[in-house]
């Protein structure tokens, strides 16, 4: 039967720009490149969650989540962040940070209207964009200034159709960590054109080298203007549990609930118990998860120095953004080229805009010794051909 009459323009628009999932393991291949970390929360959230389950909690919650949540994450907000938020009319608990970036987008955007970003970006902007009929305008940043967004540039870019400003900073897929004084300088733009600020901080915990993560909302005269959007995917090795949260000014948390309700009514009321133990507990366990990152990502430096291949500053998050350039290759040629030969899994540095065509995005979430192995495996395989 043919569907296409039953579809809408944005089904159309957006048909195939998935690609198709495989589930078919291949033997031996090493997935270096993967956004899901490699360690599971601690025993005390399963038990959180078990608890909850045993209870029997599992009717829905209040649409922004349950009060306790609501209340720990108003607590790390203000002690971790410095941002004062009310618990009770400021925070609605989400099914991770993706179901938080679509309430926003679809409460800020109109057909047609614009939000700016710094490139390469987390991919799925795009698309979420695009399913509202918006555009996402892609700021273009370079290697040279390690993928650090000129402020000027940003401002370039603002035009009457400007809804907001999506900063993600630590950066996927480039492990950019945005200084305060750039910050500083978003949040001036954002001030003077009167324009919103959608802070993606999922990648928080994740800096390395001495560079400090700051919170948009934080800055002068920005919690009024900010939405920060926050998840315990990555910060808490749980991406399949969906859990996630806006932090926004009381006025625009209201407008953003009936899109929240519409989607997910409220966040799944086990993991919700999950998230209140992980935030009221102590976090010294995470120590050794970021030694560990670091370990990785100083494996990665010590490899490509040794192979001479450039690569960007992996300031935070948990990738490294490899300037493939030298071996003469597309960055779609690297990647299908790594999987045929060396058995080597990448994302394209493409994958989020133009502006990364040259680079592919290594990640230090596999454990070892397949960690170790993968990245002999790439000397090998990059040092024929260069
Ligand atoms: C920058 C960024 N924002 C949001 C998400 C989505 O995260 P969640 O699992 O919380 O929906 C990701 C996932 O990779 C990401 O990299």
């Amino acid at each position: 039967m043919d569907y296409s009459k039953f579809l809408s323009e944005r089904a159309k628009t957006l048909h195939g720009s998935l690609g198709r999932q495989t589930s078919v393991p291949i033997p031996g291949l090493i997935n270096m490149g993967s956004g899901t970390p490699d360690f599971l929360p601690p025993a005390f959230a399963f038990e959180a969650m078990r608890k909850a389950l045993d209870e029997g909690r599992i009717q829905y919650t209040a649409w922004t989540g349950i009060p306790e949540l609501r209340r720990a994450i108003a607590d790390k907000l203000k002690s971790e962040n410095r941002i004062e938020v009310d618990p009770d009319s400021e925070i609605i608990v989400t099914s991770g940070a993706q179901e938080a970036l679509m309430a926003v987008l679809m409460t800020l955007l109109n057909a047609g209207d614009e939000v700016i970003t710094p490139t390469p970006n987390y991919d799925e902007y795009v698309r979420d964009a695009r399913v509202l009929g918006g555009v996402l305008i892609p700021v273009s940043t370079t290697a040279e200034s390690n993928f650090t967004v000129k402020v000027e540039d940003l401002e370039a870019a603002i035009t009457p159709r400007t809804r907001a400003i999506i900063v993600v900073t630590p950066n996927n897929p480039t492990g950019t960590v945005l200084p305060e004084s750039v910050l500083r300088g978003i949040a001036d733009v954002a001030t003077r054109h009167d324009l919103l600020v959608i802070s993606d901080e999922i990648y928080e915990y994740y800096v390395f080298d001495g560079h400090r993560h700051v919170s948009l909302a934080s800055l002068p005269g920005m919690r009024e203007r900010t939405i920060t959007i926050n998840s315990f995917s990555k910060s808490f090795g749980m991406t399949g549990m969906r859990l996630g949260y806006i932090a926004a000014p009381a006025a625009l948390v209201e407008t953003m609930l009936p899109f929240h309700h519409a989607m997910m009514i409220c966040a799944n009321v086990v993991t919700q118990y999950g998230g209140l133990a992980l935030l009221s507990q102590p976090r010294d366990w995470f120590g050794d998860i970021l030694r560990e990152y670091d370990r990785r990502r100083r494996g990665w430096i010590e490899m490509l120095d040794s192979i001479r291949l450039p690569y960007s500053e992996p300031q935070g998050a948990y990738y490294v953004f490899v300037d493939i350039r030298p071996t003469g290759l597309t960055s779609a040629q690297f990647v299908a080229k790594a999987r045929e030969e060396a058995k080597l899994v990448f994302q394209p540095g493409t994958i989020g805009g133009g502006a990364g065509e040259g680079f592919i995005r290594g990640a230090l979430t596999t454990a070892s010794p397949k960690f170790e192995e993968g990245l002999e495996r790439f000397a090998t395989f990059v040092k024929t051909m260069i």
